[in-house]
């Protein structure tokens, strides 16, 4: 079965194009960032990035068609990020996704967009088996899931303010880096000193698995007001000392999270697992407690359409009814632990 899938739900639109058959391969997938469109605003302008995936959207299945060699008559159902993200945005993705599926005469299978990073992993060559921890920390979230199946998700811990990938941007822009801080900020912290600058670790002795980042971005303010005019290695001195405050919270809590389950496999997912002292740091730690730590492909890290095609052809495979395509709504905010199998 050829699973056609739509990702819309904030600043990248992405298309692509998953097989089912014999244990299932992605067939071929395209991605548009809007990245240096938003740039110019500091941040995702949610209007420009709703008419953006408008324009994107023909162009990229165009291109995924024509490089997989299939054709439209050849999708047996489209998934599409149903929620949570932008209203606007995710309107785009639906509203495409429904249209073609009623032409086609075919099923819509709408995802949830978390649900497409959680099980992103399971597109590498070295997938990950249930059941296992997952560590999702985008832009918008930070949280640890218990995952024992498709569609059970348990809520371990959660950001209590800034999610993880929202930390990185907001002390990216203090150190005047543009929009989306996390990559060009970890870039950066590569040239600072390690330990020349300790900034605290919060909610590392709390007790829970819950996170809180926001008091680190302060601590980097005010670290930043107290410097002044900061030359290159200040810069990356505070690049670096945020980062290894925020890799150590991040890696004791999963590590922590992994036990407590009494699993054997933590899964990392969403834009920040893209993060290399992250992995450097998580793969060393793992390794003495005897877990194996599973990341989604570089590519697939950040949003993109080939998650959400395996997402929905999960989901396909097990359903018990098929949503014709036509009504939908979409949910710009939707509890990942409100799933079901
Ligand atoms: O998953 P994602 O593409 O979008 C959301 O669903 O939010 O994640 C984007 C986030 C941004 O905050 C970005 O700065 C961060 O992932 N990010 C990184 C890195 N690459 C992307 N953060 C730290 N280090 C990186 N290498
Ligand atoms: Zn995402």
């Amino acid at each position: 079965m050829l699973i056609l899938g739509i990702e819309s739900s904030c600043d990248e639109t992405g298309v692509a194009l998953y097989n089912t058959d014999a244990g299932g391969r992605l067939v071929g997938h395209a991605l548009h960032s809007q990245i240096i469109m938003h740039q110019a605003y500091g941040g995702v302008v949610p209007e420009l990035a709703s008419r953006d995936h408008i324009r994107r959207t023909v162009p990229l299945l165009r291109k995924v068609l024509a490089d997989s060699g299939c054709s439209l008559g050849e999708i047996n159902a489209i998934a599409y990020t149903q929620g949570p993200g932008l209203a606007g945005a995710l309107l785009v993705g639906a509203a495409f996704a429904e249209g073609l599926a009623a032409s086609l005469g075919i099923p819509t299978i709408p995802v949830h967009h978390l649900e497409g990073h959680l099980l992103s992993p399971l597109l590498s060559r070295n997938p990950p088996r249930f059941p296992f921890v997952a560590l999702l920390i985008s832009g918008g979230h930070s949280q640890l899931m218990c995952v024992t199946g498709v569609g059970e998700y348990q809520l371990l811990g959660d950001t209590l303010d800034d999610a993880a990938g929202e930390a990185f941007d907001k002390t990216g822009k203090l150190l005047g880096l543009p929009y989306p801080g996390g990559a060009a900020l970890s870039d950066l912290a590569e040239r600072g000193c390690s330990e020349a600058l300790r900034f605290p670790r919060p909610m590392l002795h709390s007790g829970d698995l819950n996170f809180s980042f926001s008091g680190l971005k302060t601590a980097v303010l005010t670290k930043v007001r107290e410097l002044g005019p900061m030359d290159e290695q200040q810069r990356a001195d505070i690049a670096r000392g945020f980062q290894e405050a925020i890799v150590e919270v991040l890696v004791k809590k999963s590590l922590s999270a992994v036990q407590e389950c009494r699993l054997k496999q933590l899964v990392v997912a969403g834009g920040v697992g893209a993060n290399r002292e992250l992995r450097r740091q998580l793969d060393a730690q793992a390794v003495k407690k005897g877990i194996s730590v599973f990341y989604p492909e570089f590519e697939f890290c950040t949003d993109n359409g080939a998650m959400i095609a395996l997402a929905g052809a999960l989901r396909f495979q097990r359903a018990t009814s098929i949503k014709p395509a036509g009504a939908f709504a979409v949910r710009p905010r939707w509890p990942l632990a409100e799933l079901t199998p």
